[in-house]
């Protein structure tokens, strides 16, 4: 797949680590920012992945801040955006299967290194159910 993803300061060495991991996975891998632990605004690095994912020049989305919670809230602005906060591999799994998540937020204050790269494999790996699900998004989301 190609993932976009993007941090502020929160979530910046987060992001050089599940970058990483992306590549080994075998995905491209388009990094958007930011590149140092300086202080920034969150909604200007969630923007681009969003414009990336909603566009469809990627496939995916990762977004990580310190609690996930403004990445999250900044990304859902855009109706093509189902972004999806997770904590564990139960709420990662979830989100595909029944919310077709096309952007993973994370917490990196939150959520220690090894939770993290455990959820994003499942994240990326969970197919969505479809079916029920599907009319219930369209309630809220241009798919
Ligand atoms: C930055 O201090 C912090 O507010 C941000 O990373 C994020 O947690 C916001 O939701």
């Amino acid at each position: 797949m190609k993932i976009a993803i993007g941090a502020d300061h929160g979530g910046y060495q987060l992001k050089e680590k599940v970058a990483r991991l992306l590549e080994q996975l075998g995905h491209r891998v388009e990094d958007t920012g930011c590149h140092s632990s300086d202080s920034v605004d969150y909604p200007d690095f969630a923007d681009p992945v969003v414009a990336k994912v909603a566009e469809g020049e990627c496939d995916r989305g990762i977004l990580i801040c310190g609690t996930g919670i403004g990445m999250s809230l900044a990304a859902n602005r855009n109706r093509k955006i189902r972004a999806a906060n997770c904590h564990d591999e139960y709420t990662a799994r979830m989100s595909r299967e029944h919310n077709d998540a096309n952007i993973l937020c994370l917490g990196a204050r939150v959520i220690g290194e090894g939770v993290a790269v455990d959820l994003v494999k499942v994240w990326l790996d969970t197919p969505f159910a479809g079916g029920r699900h599907q009319q219930r998004i369209a309630k809220y989301s241009d798919t």
